[in-house]
Protein backbone atom coordinates (compact mmCIF):
# COMPACT_ATOMS: atom_id res chain seq x y z
CA UNK A 1 0.00 0.00 0.00
CA UNK A 2 1.64 3.27 -0.76
CA UNK A 3 2.04 5.78 1.91
CA UNK A 4 1.62 9.64 0.62
CA UNK A 5 2.92 12.67 2.01
CA UNK A 6 0.07 14.78 1.54
CA UNK A 7 -3.25 13.93 0.99
CA UNK A 8 -5.54 16.76 -0.84
CA UNK A 9 -9.15 16.86 0.43
CA UNK A 10 -10.97 18.16 -2.06
CA UNK A 11 -14.57 19.30 -1.55
CA UNK A 12 -16.93 16.90 -3.68
CA UNK A 13 -20.15 18.14 -2.10
CA UNK A 14 -23.14 19.84 -3.99
CA UNK A 15 -22.19 23.61 -3.64
CA UNK A 16 -18.39 22.84 -4.63
CA UNK A 17 -19.18 20.37 -7.52
CA UNK A 18 -21.53 22.70 -9.29
CA UNK A 19 -18.45 25.18 -8.87
CA UNK A 20 -16.42 23.09 -10.86
CA UNK A 21 -14.86 20.50 -8.28
CA UNK A 22 -14.85 17.78 -10.88
CA UNK A 23 -12.83 19.93 -13.24
CA UNK A 24 -10.19 21.01 -10.54
CA UNK A 25 -9.62 17.03 -9.19
CA UNK A 26 -8.93 15.97 -13.14
CA UNK A 27 -6.08 19.06 -13.33
CA UNK A 28 -4.87 18.22 -9.99
CA UNK A 29 -4.22 14.89 -11.66
CA UNK A 30 -2.87 16.09 -14.27
CA UNK A 31 -0.32 18.15 -13.00
CA UNK A 32 0.81 15.88 -10.28
CA UNK A 33 1.16 13.46 -12.60
CA UNK A 34 3.00 16.08 -15.10
CA UNK A 35 5.65 16.55 -12.13
CA UNK A 36 5.87 12.89 -11.04
CA UNK A 37 4.20 13.52 -7.72
CA UNK A 38 1.74 10.53 -7.98
CA UNK A 39 2.75 8.70 -5.98
CA UNK A 40 3.36 11.36 -2.85
CA UNK A 41 0.38 13.60 -3.37
CA UNK A 42 -3.35 12.17 -3.26
CA UNK A 43 -6.32 13.52 -4.65
CA UNK A 44 -9.27 12.60 -2.12
CA UNK A 45 -13.02 13.62 -2.83
CA UNK A 46 -14.68 14.53 -0.07
CA UNK A 47 -17.97 15.51 1.40
CA UNK A 48 -19.47 18.83 2.15
CA UNK A 49 -17.11 20.92 3.92
CA UNK A 50 -19.31 23.73 5.39
CA UNK A 51 -17.69 26.91 3.87
CA UNK A 52 -20.03 26.11 0.11
CA UNK A 53 -19.50 29.91 -0.40
CA UNK A 54 -16.12 30.04 -0.77
CA UNK A 55 -15.89 26.49 -3.25
CA UNK A 56 -14.10 24.66 -5.16
CA UNK A 57 -12.67 24.24 -1.44
CA UNK A 58 -9.61 21.97 -0.50
CA UNK A 59 -7.51 21.26 2.76
CA UNK A 60 -4.08 20.01 1.89
CA UNK A 61 -3.83 17.41 4.85
CA UNK A 62 -1.63 16.78 7.32
CA UNK A 63 -0.59 20.50 7.41
CA UNK A 64 -4.25 21.17 7.31
CA UNK A 65 -3.86 24.45 4.89
CA UNK A 66 -6.94 25.37 3.68
CA UNK A 67 -7.42 27.05 -0.03
CA UNK A 68 -10.19 28.76 -1.89
CA UNK A 69 -12.56 29.60 -4.64
CA UNK A 70 -10.03 27.35 -6.63
CA UNK A 71 -9.95 27.58 -10.69
CA UNK A 72 -8.47 25.38 -12.96
CA UNK A 73 -5.73 27.91 -14.24
CA UNK A 74 -4.80 28.38 -10.34
CA UNK A 75 -3.84 24.65 -10.10
CA UNK A 76 -0.33 24.89 -12.25
CA UNK A 77 1.37 27.30 -9.96
CA UNK A 78 -0.24 25.29 -6.67
CA UNK A 79 0.88 21.91 -7.58
CA UNK A 80 4.36 23.29 -8.41
CA UNK A 81 4.90 26.04 -5.54
CA UNK A 82 3.19 24.04 -2.54
CA UNK A 83 2.93 20.15 -3.61
CA UNK A 84 6.71 20.16 -5.04
CA UNK A 85 8.71 22.70 -3.39
CA UNK A 86 7.18 23.21 -0.28
CA UNK A 87 5.32 26.94 -0.61
CA UNK A 88 1.81 27.21 0.31
CA UNK A 89 -0.02 30.04 -1.95
CA UNK A 90 -1.16 32.66 -0.27
CA UNK A 91 -3.19 34.28 -3.04
CA UNK A 92 -5.62 31.29 -2.53
CA UNK A 93 -6.22 31.25 1.18
CA UNK A 94 -9.35 32.56 2.77
CA UNK A 95 -8.95 36.58 4.28
CA UNK A 96 -11.34 36.50 7.06
CA UNK A 97 -13.27 39.48 6.53
CA UNK A 98 -11.83 41.09 9.56
CA UNK A 99 -8.35 40.85 8.81
CA UNK A 100 -5.95 41.55 6.24
CA UNK A 101 -3.89 38.57 5.70
CA UNK A 102 -4.78 35.67 4.32
CA UNK A 103 -4.95 32.71 7.18
CA UNK A 104 -2.94 29.63 5.69
CA UNK A 105 -4.77 26.97 8.13
CA UNK A 106 -8.67 25.92 8.70
CA UNK A 107 -8.55 25.58 12.18
CA UNK A 108 -7.52 29.12 12.50
CA UNK A 109 -10.23 30.95 10.49
CA UNK A 110 -13.39 32.14 12.71
CA UNK A 111 -16.05 30.30 11.06
CA UNK A 112 -14.12 26.94 11.70
CA UNK A 113 -13.17 27.80 15.28
CA UNK A 114 -16.22 27.57 17.56
CA UNK A 115 -17.73 24.44 15.61
CA UNK A 116 -17.69 21.21 17.24
CA UNK A 117 -18.42 18.51 15.16
CA UNK A 118 -19.95 15.29 16.09
CA UNK A 119 -23.11 14.80 13.64
CA UNK A 120 -20.54 15.68 10.81
CA UNK A 121 -17.28 14.38 12.71
CA UNK A 122 -15.98 13.03 9.30
CA UNK A 123 -16.71 15.94 7.17
CA UNK A 124 -13.96 16.84 4.82
CA UNK A 125 -11.98 13.92 6.22
CA UNK A 126 -12.91 10.72 4.20
CA UNK A 127 -14.01 9.83 0.78
CA UNK A 128 -17.88 9.77 1.28
CA UNK A 129 -17.79 6.60 -1.25
CA UNK A 130 -15.10 4.63 0.15
CA UNK A 131 -16.13 2.66 2.87
CA UNK A 132 -12.53 2.11 4.33
CA UNK A 133 -12.39 5.59 4.63
CA UNK A 134 -14.91 5.28 7.23
CA UNK A 135 -13.80 2.11 8.78
CA UNK A 136 -10.11 3.56 9.12
CA UNK A 137 -12.21 6.95 11.33
CA UNK A 138 -13.55 4.57 13.42
CA UNK A 139 -16.70 3.75 11.61
CA UNK A 140 -18.57 0.74 12.44
CA UNK A 141 -16.82 0.28 16.28
CA UNK A 142 -19.93 1.48 17.80
CA UNK A 143 -22.38 -1.17 15.67
CA UNK A 144 -19.62 -4.16 16.67
CA UNK A 145 -19.74 -2.96 20.19
CA UNK A 146 -23.79 -2.72 20.18
CA UNK A 147 -24.06 -5.91 18.57
CA UNK A 148 -22.01 -7.67 20.53
CA UNK A 149 -21.39 -6.33 24.08
CA UNK A 150 -24.46 -4.56 24.63
CA UNK A 151 -28.23 -5.58 24.91
CA UNK A 152 -31.46 -3.73 23.91
CA UNK A 153 -32.12 -2.44 26.77
CA UNK A 154 -28.36 -1.00 27.45
CA UNK A 155 -28.52 0.55 24.00
CA UNK A 156 -31.73 2.41 25.02
CA UNK A 157 -30.31 3.26 28.19
CA UNK A 158 -27.32 5.02 26.73
CA UNK A 159 -29.23 7.16 24.26
CA UNK A 160 -31.90 8.16 27.04
CA UNK A 161 -28.68 9.26 29.29
CA UNK A 162 -26.99 11.10 26.37
CA UNK A 163 -30.31 13.58 26.61
CA UNK A 164 -30.22 13.44 22.70
CA UNK A 165 -33.29 14.76 21.25
CA UNK A 166 -34.98 14.46 17.88
CA UNK A 167 -32.93 16.76 15.45
CA UNK A 168 -35.77 16.52 12.61
CA UNK A 169 -37.50 19.99 14.45
CA UNK A 170 -39.69 18.57 17.74
CA UNK A 171 -36.85 17.72 19.75
CA UNK A 172 -38.64 14.79 21.37
CA UNK A 173 -36.48 12.45 23.41
CA UNK A 174 -34.89 9.89 21.26
CA UNK A 175 -33.91 7.56 24.02
CA UNK A 176 -37.76 7.25 24.87
CA UNK A 177 -39.26 7.27 21.50
CA UNK A 178 -37.02 4.20 20.98
CA UNK A 179 -38.15 2.61 23.81
CA UNK A 180 -41.56 3.44 23.43
CA UNK A 181 -41.42 1.58 19.99
CA UNK A 182 -39.43 -1.05 21.60
CA UNK A 183 -42.14 -2.08 24.01
CA UNK A 184 -44.69 -2.77 21.53
CA UNK A 185 -45.36 -5.96 20.73
CA UNK A 186 -44.71 -8.44 17.76
CA UNK A 187 -42.36 -8.15 15.34
CA UNK A 188 -41.88 -6.57 11.80
CA UNK A 189 -41.23 -3.19 13.07
CA UNK A 190 -39.82 -0.56 11.22
CA UNK A 191 -37.31 2.10 11.29
CA UNK A 192 -37.40 5.26 9.08
CA UNK A 193 -34.77 7.86 8.76
CA UNK A 194 -36.30 11.14 7.56
CA UNK A 195 -34.24 13.02 4.81
CA UNK A 196 -37.64 14.76 3.78
CA UNK A 197 -35.71 18.47 4.22
CA UNK A 198 -38.14 20.45 2.80
CA UNK A 199 -37.60 23.59 4.54
CA UNK A 200 -36.20 26.39 2.01
CA UNK A 201 -32.27 27.06 2.04
CA UNK A 202 -31.35 24.13 4.53
CA UNK A 203 -29.07 21.72 3.48
CA UNK A 204 -28.17 19.61 7.19
CA UNK A 205 -29.34 16.51 6.19
CA UNK A 206 -28.24 16.60 2.56
CA UNK A 207 -24.71 17.36 3.41
CA UNK A 208 -24.35 14.27 6.23
CA UNK A 209 -25.70 11.75 3.90
CA UNK A 210 -23.70 12.92 0.88
CA UNK A 211 -20.38 13.50 2.99
CA UNK A 212 -20.78 10.48 5.39
CA UNK A 213 -23.75 8.15 4.17
CA UNK A 214 -21.99 5.21 6.87
CA UNK A 215 -22.70 7.07 9.92
CA UNK A 216 -26.19 7.17 8.98
CA UNK A 217 -26.69 3.44 8.28
CA UNK A 218 -24.42 2.91 11.34
CA UNK A 219 -26.90 4.65 13.38
CA UNK A 220 -29.73 2.82 11.80
CA UNK A 221 -28.75 -0.99 12.38
CA UNK A 222 -27.81 0.35 15.89
CA UNK A 223 -31.40 1.40 16.82
CA UNK A 224 -32.57 -1.70 14.82
CA UNK A 225 -30.72 -4.11 17.41
CA UNK A 226 -31.71 -1.65 20.44
CA UNK A 227 -36.14 -1.34 19.10
CA UNK A 228 -35.96 -4.88 17.38
CA UNK A 229 -36.66 -3.50 13.93
CA UNK A 230 -36.51 -5.94 11.15
CA UNK A 231 -36.58 -3.40 8.10
CA UNK A 232 -35.04 0.22 7.26
CA UNK A 233 -36.18 3.27 5.23
CA UNK A 234 -34.38 6.22 4.01
CA UNK A 235 -36.89 8.36 2.90
CA UNK A 236 -34.84 11.25 0.89
CA UNK A 237 -36.33 13.31 -2.03
CA UNK A 238 -35.56 13.25 -5.83
CA UNK A 239 -34.30 16.61 -5.66
CA UNK A 240 -30.66 15.40 -3.90
CA UNK A 241 -29.17 13.15 -6.34
CA UNK A 242 -25.66 13.36 -4.83
CA UNK A 243 -27.11 12.13 -2.05
CA UNK A 244 -29.08 9.61 -3.67
CA UNK A 245 -25.90 7.85 -5.46
CA UNK A 246 -23.65 8.15 -2.43
CA UNK A 247 -26.43 6.19 -0.10
CA UNK A 248 -26.55 3.59 -2.83
CA UNK A 249 -22.88 3.01 -3.22
CA UNK A 250 -23.01 2.93 1.01
CA UNK A 251 -25.53 0.54 1.03
CA UNK A 252 -23.96 -1.85 -1.30
CA UNK A 253 -20.76 -1.83 0.49
CA UNK A 254 -22.31 -2.00 3.93
CA UNK A 255 -23.93 -5.37 2.38
CA UNK A 256 -20.83 -6.36 1.12
CA UNK A 257 -18.94 -6.19 4.62
CA UNK A 258 -21.74 -8.09 6.00
CA UNK A 259 -23.30 -4.40 7.86
CA UNK A 260 -26.37 -4.92 6.29
CA UNK A 261 -28.50 -8.10 5.69
CA UNK A 262 -28.52 -11.75 7.35
CA UNK A 263 -26.69 -12.26 10.44
CA UNK A 264 -24.93 -8.90 10.67
CA UNK A 265 -21.38 -9.83 11.92
CA UNK A 266 -22.27 -13.14 13.02
CA UNK A 267 -24.75 -11.79 15.55
CA UNK A 268 -27.75 -13.31 14.39
CA UNK A 269 -29.51 -9.86 14.16
CA UNK A 270 -31.52 -9.86 10.54
CA UNK A 271 -32.10 -6.00 9.16
CA UNK A 272 -31.93 -4.16 5.62
CA UNK A 273 -32.71 -0.59 4.26
CA UNK A 274 -34.12 0.60 1.05
CA UNK A 275 -34.38 3.81 -0.11
CA UNK A 276 -37.42 5.76 -0.55
CA UNK A 277 -37.31 8.74 -3.35
CA UNK A 278 -39.74 11.89 -1.93
CA UNK A 279 -41.00 13.98 -4.76
CA UNK A 280 -40.30 16.94 -2.57
CA UNK A 281 -43.24 18.13 -0.57
CA UNK A 282 -42.46 20.06 2.50
CA UNK A 283 -45.47 18.46 4.48
CA UNK A 284 -43.88 15.10 3.75
CA UNK A 285 -41.58 14.87 6.11
CA UNK A 286 -44.14 15.41 8.70
CA UNK A 287 -43.65 11.80 10.34
CA UNK A 288 -47.61 10.66 9.68
CA UNK A 289 -47.66 12.36 6.20
CA UNK A 290 -44.17 10.39 4.97
CA UNK A 291 -45.99 7.07 6.58
CA UNK A 292 -48.29 7.60 4.20
CA UNK A 293 -46.25 8.55 1.20
CA UNK A 294 -43.79 5.13 1.76
CA UNK A 295 -47.33 3.26 1.39
CA UNK A 296 -47.95 4.82 -1.46
CA UNK A 297 -50.99 7.11 -0.20
CA UNK A 298 -51.53 10.47 -0.95
CA UNK A 299 -49.04 12.25 1.85
CA UNK A 300 -51.70 13.68 4.19
CA UNK A 301 -51.00 13.90 7.86
CA UNK A 302 -53.10 12.21 10.67
CA UNK A 303 -54.45 12.95 14.00
CA UNK A 304 -52.29 11.12 16.76
CA UNK A 305 -52.13 8.91 18.44
CA UNK A 306 -51.52 6.09 17.64
CA UNK A 307 -47.97 8.01 16.93
CA UNK A 308 -45.83 5.83 14.72
CA UNK A 309 -44.04 3.95 17.16
CA UNK A 310 -47.63 2.18 17.89
CA UNK A 311 -48.74 2.43 14.23
CA UNK A 312 -46.70 3.36 11.70
CA UNK A 313 -46.10 1.84 8.53
CA UNK A 314 -48.50 -0.62 7.46
CA UNK A 315 -49.58 -0.59 11.26
CA UNK A 316 -46.21 -1.68 12.75
CA UNK A 317 -44.50 -0.12 15.50
CA UNK A 318 -42.04 2.60 13.73
CA UNK A 319 -39.49 4.48 15.11
CA UNK A 320 -38.78 7.52 12.85
CA UNK A 321 -35.70 9.94 13.28
CA UNK A 322 -33.99 12.64 11.42
CA UNK A 323 -30.61 11.82 9.41
CA UNK A 324 -28.77 13.96 12.07
CA UNK A 325 -30.41 12.43 14.82
CA UNK A 326 -29.29 8.85 13.11
CA UNK A 327 -25.76 10.16 12.72
CA UNK A 328 -25.29 11.30 15.68
CA UNK A 329 -26.15 7.79 17.67
CA UNK A 330 -22.57 5.87 16.51
CA UNK A 331 -20.40 8.50 18.23
CA UNK A 332 -22.81 8.67 21.86
CA UNK A 333 -22.24 4.76 21.56
CA UNK A 334 -18.94 4.97 21.44
CA UNK A 335 -17.66 7.91 23.26
CA UNK A 336 -20.56 7.26 26.15
CA UNK A 337 -23.47 9.07 27.08
CA UNK A 338 -21.61 11.01 29.99
CA UNK A 339 -19.41 12.75 27.15
CA UNK A 340 -22.47 13.51 25.03
CA UNK A 341 -24.37 15.11 27.51
CA UNK A 342 -21.55 17.65 29.15
CA UNK A 343 -22.02 19.24 25.77
CA UNK A 344 -24.63 22.24 25.48
CA UNK A 345 -27.36 23.46 27.67
CA UNK A 346 -29.24 21.95 30.71
CA UNK A 347 -32.12 20.87 28.38
CA UNK A 348 -30.36 20.44 25.03
CA UNK A 349 -27.14 18.19 25.00
CA UNK A 350 -24.98 17.95 22.36
CA UNK A 351 -24.31 19.76 18.99
CA UNK A 352 -26.75 21.13 16.30
CA UNK A 353 -26.05 21.29 12.65
CA UNK A 354 -27.46 24.74 11.56
CA UNK A 355 -27.71 26.02 7.89
CA UNK A 356 -26.19 30.15 8.12
CA UNK A 357 -27.06 31.62 5.23
CA UNK A 358 -28.45 35.54 4.79
CA UNK A 359 -26.75 38.81 5.11
CA UNK A 360 -23.88 37.26 6.75
CA UNK A 361 -20.50 37.40 5.18
CA UNK A 362 -19.51 33.50 5.87
CA UNK A 363 -22.60 31.13 4.88
CA UNK A 364 -23.00 27.68 5.03
CA UNK A 365 -22.75 24.64 6.82
CA UNK A 366 -21.90 24.96 10.67
CA UNK A 367 -22.15 22.68 13.64
CA UNK A 368 -21.86 24.14 17.33
CA UNK A 369 -22.41 23.35 20.53
CA UNK A 370 -26.06 23.93 21.96
CA UNK A 371 -25.97 26.69 24.24
CA UNK A 372 -24.14 29.27 21.62
CA UNK A 373 -25.19 32.68 21.62
CA UNK A 374 -26.46 34.04 18.09
CA UNK A 375 -23.92 36.95 18.60
CA UNK A 376 -21.39 33.93 18.23
CA UNK A 377 -22.96 32.58 15.35
CA UNK A 378 -24.01 35.80 13.61
CA UNK A 379 -20.35 37.56 14.34
CA UNK A 380 -17.55 34.67 15.54
CA UNK A 381 -19.02 32.00 12.61
CA UNK A 382 -20.83 34.72 10.13
CA UNK A 383 -17.86 37.26 10.22
CA UNK A 384 -20.49 39.74 10.71
CA UNK A 385 -23.02 41.36 8.26
CA UNK A 386 -22.33 42.25 4.62
CA UNK A 387 -21.22 45.43 3.56
CA UNK A 388 -21.17 46.24 7.71
CA UNK A 389 -24.96 47.32 7.73
CA UNK A 390 -26.50 46.54 11.21
CA UNK A 391 -27.86 43.51 11.84
CA UNK A 392 -31.49 43.23 11.87
CA UNK A 393 -33.08 39.84 13.13
CA UNK A 394 -32.46 36.04 12.76
CA UNK A 395 -34.91 33.67 11.62
CA UNK A 396 -34.66 30.36 12.96
CA UNK A 397 -36.46 27.06 12.76
CA UNK A 398 -37.09 27.37 8.84
CA UNK A 399 -40.64 28.85 7.18
CA UNK A 400 -42.69 28.18 10.24
CA UNK A 401 -39.64 29.23 12.89
CA UNK A 402 -39.58 33.00 13.95
CA UNK A 403 -37.43 36.20 14.09
CA UNK A 404 -35.58 36.41 16.89
CA UNK A 405 -34.27 40.75 16.79
CA UNK A 406 -31.13 42.07 18.00
CA UNK A 407 -31.92 42.86 21.48
CA UNK A 408 -31.68 39.10 21.93
CA UNK A 409 -28.53 38.43 20.11
CA UNK A 410 -27.10 37.18 23.37
CA UNK A 411 -29.92 34.39 23.24
CA UNK A 412 -28.14 31.28 24.13
CA UNK A 413 -29.34 28.81 21.20
CA UNK A 414 -31.41 25.26 22.83
CA UNK A 415 -34.95 24.17 22.00
CA UNK A 416 -36.05 26.31 25.42
CA UNK A 417 -34.86 29.26 24.67
CA UNK A 418 -35.81 29.85 20.96
CA UNK A 419 -39.35 28.63 21.75
CA UNK A 420 -39.50 31.20 24.67
CA UNK A 421 -38.39 33.81 21.80
CA UNK A 422 -41.37 32.78 19.64
CA UNK A 423 -39.02 31.04 17.40
CA UNK A 424 -38.44 27.12 16.78
CA UNK A 425 -35.21 25.42 16.99
CA UNK A 426 -36.78 23.30 13.65
CA UNK A 427 -34.07 21.38 11.93
CA UNK A 428 -31.38 24.19 11.71
CA UNK A 429 -31.94 26.68 9.12
CA UNK A 430 -31.02 30.32 10.15
CA UNK A 431 -31.43 33.33 8.06
CA UNK A 432 -29.39 36.42 8.85
CA UNK A 433 -31.19 39.56 7.97
CA UNK A 434 -29.85 43.10 7.49
CA UNK A 435 -31.43 46.68 8.08
CA UNK A 436 -32.79 46.68 4.57
CA UNK A 437 -34.86 43.72 5.38
CA UNK A 438 -38.97 44.05 5.56
CA UNK A 439 -40.19 42.09 8.13
CA UNK A 440 -44.10 42.22 7.25
CA UNK A 441 -42.86 41.22 3.35
CA UNK A 442 -40.54 38.56 5.30
CA UNK A 443 -43.88 37.20 7.27
CA UNK A 444 -45.33 37.47 3.43
CA UNK A 445 -42.92 34.76 1.99
CA UNK A 446 -43.01 32.28 4.35
CA UNK A 447 -46.97 32.45 4.38
CA UNK A 448 -47.07 32.10 0.83
CA UNK A 449 -44.60 29.34 0.95
CA UNK A 450 -46.81 27.74 3.76
CA UNK A 451 -50.16 28.60 2.04
CA UNK A 452 -48.94 26.61 -1.19
CA UNK A 453 -47.13 23.77 0.62
CA UNK A 454 -50.51 22.91 3.09
CA UNK A 455 -51.83 19.45 2.11
CA UNK A 456 -55.24 21.03 2.86
CA UNK A 457 -56.96 18.31 4.43
CA UNK A 458 -57.86 20.42 7.93
CA UNK A 459 -59.69 23.50 7.32
CA UNK A 460 -57.75 25.69 10.20
CA UNK A 461 -54.24 25.48 8.09
CA UNK A 462 -56.03 25.67 4.48
CA UNK A 463 -57.84 28.38 5.15
CA UNK A 464 -56.30 30.05 8.21
CA UNK A 465 -53.27 30.42 6.53
CA UNK A 466 -54.44 31.53 3.03
CA UNK A 467 -56.39 34.21 4.89
CA UNK A 468 -53.62 35.46 7.06
CA UNK A 469 -51.19 35.58 3.84
CA UNK A 470 -53.68 37.52 2.23
CA UNK A 471 -53.82 39.88 5.23
CA UNK A 472 -50.20 40.62 4.82
CA UNK A 473 -49.86 40.61 1.51
CA UNK A 474 -52.51 43.25 1.46
CA UNK A 475 -50.88 45.37 4.20
CA UNK A 476 -47.40 45.08 1.89
CA UNK A 477 -49.18 46.04 -0.98
CA UNK A 478 -50.33 49.52 0.45
CA UNK A 479 -53.93 48.13 1.47
CA UNK A 480 -53.54 47.46 5.27
CA UNK A 481 -56.52 48.25 7.79
CA UNK A 482 -55.58 48.82 11.66
CA UNK A 483 -58.05 46.19 12.44
CA UNK A 484 -55.38 43.80 10.49
CA UNK A 485 -53.06 43.78 12.90
CA UNK A 486 -55.65 42.27 16.12
CA UNK A 487 -57.25 40.13 13.12
CA UNK A 488 -53.34 38.41 12.64
CA UNK A 489 -52.56 37.51 15.99
CA UNK A 490 -56.23 36.15 16.44
CA UNK A 491 -56.46 34.48 13.61
CA UNK A 492 -52.56 33.39 14.34
CA UNK A 493 -53.65 31.48 17.83
CA UNK A 494 -56.31 29.82 15.89
CA UNK A 495 -54.56 27.98 13.34
CA UNK A 496 -51.82 27.18 16.05
CA UNK A 497 -54.81 25.21 18.16
CA UNK A 498 -56.45 24.17 15.16
CA UNK A 499 -54.64 22.77 12.87
CA UNK A 500 -54.02 18.98 12.66
CA UNK A 501 -50.26 19.03 12.46
CA UNK A 502 -47.42 21.21 13.84
CA UNK A 503 -47.37 22.22 9.61
CA UNK A 504 -50.31 24.53 10.75
CA UNK A 505 -49.57 24.48 14.25
CA UNK A 506 -46.53 26.53 13.56
CA UNK A 507 -47.49 28.41 10.50
CA UNK A 508 -48.05 31.93 12.14
CA UNK A 509 -44.76 32.01 13.76
CA UNK A 510 -42.96 34.39 11.55
CA UNK A 511 -46.49 36.95 11.61
CA UNK A 512 -46.87 36.29 15.07
CA UNK A 513 -42.81 36.65 16.17
CA UNK A 514 -41.98 39.38 13.76
CA UNK A 515 -45.93 41.18 15.19
CA UNK A 516 -43.96 40.70 18.74
CA UNK A 517 -40.79 42.50 17.89
CA UNK A 518 -41.31 44.51 14.47
CA UNK A 519 -44.90 45.99 15.14
CA UNK A 520 -43.80 49.23 14.43
CA UNK A 521 -43.06 48.08 10.78
CA UNK A 522 -46.73 47.02 10.25
CA UNK A 523 -47.72 49.65 11.89
CA UNK A 524 -46.01 51.73 9.31
CA UNK A 525 -47.20 50.02 6.68
CA UNK A 526 -50.30 50.36 7.56
CA UNK A 527 -51.00 54.19 9.54
CA UNK A 528 -48.19 55.99 7.55
CA UNK A 529 -48.09 53.85 4.02
CA UNK A 530 -44.70 53.35 4.37
CA UNK A 531 -42.16 50.69 4.38
CA UNK A 532 -39.23 51.54 6.72
CA UNK A 533 -36.74 49.17 4.81
CA UNK A 534 -37.73 50.20 1.20
CA UNK A 535 -38.56 46.98 0.23
CA UNK A 536 -42.82 47.34 -0.44
CA UNK A 537 -43.12 48.23 -3.80
CA UNK A 538 -46.63 49.94 -3.62
CA UNK A 539 -45.03 52.00 -0.71
CA UNK A 540 -41.98 53.08 -1.96
CA UNK A 541 -40.58 55.82 -4.55
CA UNK A 542 -37.09 55.80 -5.88
CA UNK A 543 -35.86 59.40 -6.64
CA UNK A 544 -32.61 61.28 -7.77
CA UNK A 545 -30.74 63.35 -5.23
CA UNK A 546 -29.53 66.40 -7.91
CA UNK A 547 -27.11 66.80 -5.31
CA UNK A 548 -25.24 63.74 -5.35
CA UNK A 549 -26.03 63.12 -9.50
CA UNK A 550 -23.28 63.40 -11.61
CA UNK A 551 -24.97 62.46 -14.78
CA UNK A 552 -23.16 59.19 -15.77
CA UNK A 553 -26.55 58.02 -17.56
CA UNK A 554 -25.65 54.84 -16.14
CA UNK A 555 -28.70 54.38 -14.50
CA UNK A 556 -30.22 55.57 -17.53
CA UNK A 557 -28.63 53.05 -19.36
CA UNK A 558 -29.65 49.93 -17.06
CA UNK A 559 -33.03 51.35 -16.58
CA UNK A 560 -35.51 48.54 -18.28
CA UNK A 561 -38.52 50.57 -18.71
CA UNK A 562 -36.39 54.10 -20.17
CA UNK A 563 -38.32 55.70 -17.14
CA UNK A 564 -34.63 58.22 -16.38
CA UNK A 565 -33.87 61.23 -18.53
CA UNK A 566 -31.43 63.99 -18.51
CA UNK A 567 -28.40 65.01 -20.25
CA UNK A 568 -24.94 64.20 -19.94
CA UNK A 569 -22.97 65.63 -16.41
CA UNK A 570 -26.74 67.01 -15.25
CA UNK A 571 -28.85 65.82 -12.39
CA UNK A 572 -31.45 62.65 -13.56
CA UNK A 573 -34.57 62.24 -13.29
CA UNK A 574 -37.18 59.65 -12.63
CA UNK A 575 -40.62 59.87 -14.30
CA UNK A 576 -42.46 57.96 -11.78
CA UNK A 577 -45.51 56.80 -14.07
CA UNK A 578 -43.02 54.53 -15.88
CA UNK A 579 -41.01 53.26 -12.93
CA UNK A 580 -41.55 49.95 -12.04
CA UNK A 581 -39.32 50.35 -8.61
CA UNK A 582 -37.22 47.42 -10.16
CA UNK A 583 -34.21 48.98 -8.50
CA UNK A 584 -31.72 48.59 -10.99
CA UNK A 585 -30.92 52.67 -10.94
CA UNK A 586 -30.07 52.16 -7.10
CA UNK A 587 -28.13 49.09 -7.88
CA UNK A 588 -25.58 50.34 -10.60
CA UNK A 589 -25.16 54.09 -8.84
CA UNK A 590 -22.01 54.89 -7.60
CA UNK A 591 -22.41 58.00 -6.00
CA UNK A 592 -25.33 57.24 -4.18
CA UNK A 593 -27.37 59.31 -5.63
CA UNK A 594 -30.73 56.89 -5.73
CA UNK A 595 -32.94 57.07 -2.58
CA UNK A 596 -35.77 55.13 -1.56
CA UNK A 597 -38.29 56.86 0.55
C1 LIG B 1 -44.49 20.22 8.09
C2 LIG B 1 -43.44 19.39 8.75
C3 LIG B 1 -42.28 19.06 8.05
C4 LIG B 1 -41.31 18.28 8.65
N1 LIG B 1 -40.20 18.01 7.93
C5 LIG B 1 -39.23 17.23 8.49
C6 LIG B 1 -38.07 16.89 7.75
O1 LIG B 1 -37.90 17.32 6.60
N2 LIG B 1 -37.14 16.09 8.35
C7 LIG B 1 -37.31 15.61 9.62
O2 LIG B 1 -36.48 14.86 10.11
N3 LIG B 1 -38.40 15.93 10.35
C8 LIG B 1 -39.36 16.71 9.81
N4 LIG B 1 -40.48 16.99 10.54
C9 LIG B 1 -40.59 16.41 11.89
C10 LIG B 1 -41.10 14.97 11.80
O3 LIG B 1 -42.51 14.98 11.84
C11 LIG B 1 -40.58 14.11 12.96
O4 LIG B 1 -40.84 14.77 14.15
C12 LIG B 1 -39.09 13.80 12.88
O5 LIG B 1 -38.74 13.22 11.66
C13 LIG B 1 -38.71 12.85 14.00
O6 LIG B 1 -37.32 12.64 14.04
P1 LIG B 1 -36.42 13.20 15.23
O7 LIG B 1 -37.10 12.79 16.51
O8 LIG B 1 -35.10 12.57 15.03
O9 LIG B 1 -36.40 14.68 15.08
C14 LIG B 1 -41.48 17.79 9.97
C15 LIG B 1 -42.63 18.13 10.67
C16 LIG B 1 -43.60 18.93 10.07
C17 LIG B 1 -44.81 19.27 10.84
S1 LIG C 1 -20.05 21.82 -1.02
FE1 LIG C 1 -17.95 22.23 -0.72
S2 LIG C 1 -17.94 23.34 1.10
FE2 LIG C 1 -20.04 22.79 0.89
Amino acid sequence: MNTYRMHLMLCAGTGCVSNGSYRIKAALERELARRNLEEEVAVVTTGCNGFCAQGPVMTVQPEGIFYQLLTEEDIPELVEEHFLKGRPVTRLMFTPPAEEAPVPKMSDIGFFRKQRLISLRNRGLIDPEKIEDYIGRGGYRALAKALTAMTSEDIIQEIKKSGLRGRGGAGFPTGLKWELTARQAGDGKFIVCNGDEGDPGAFMDRSIVESDPHSVLEGMVVGAKAIGASHGFVYIRQEYPLALERLNVALGQARDYGLLGTDILGTGLDFDISVHRGAGAFVCGEETSLIGSLEGRPPEPRIRPPFPAESGVWGRPTCINNVETWATVPAIINRGAEWFSQIGTETSKGTKVFSLVGKVKNTGLVEVPMGITLREMVYDIGGGIQGDKSFKAVQTGGPSGGCIPASLLDLPIDYERLTEAGSIMGSGGMIVMDEETCMVDLARYFLEFLRDESCGKCTACREGVDVMYQIVADICAGKGREEDIPLLEELGHAVRDGSMCALGGTAPNPVLSTLRYFRDEYEAHIKDRRCPAGVCKALITFRIDPEKCKGCLLCGRDCPQEAITGERRKPQTIDQEKCIKCGACKDVCKFEAVTVQ
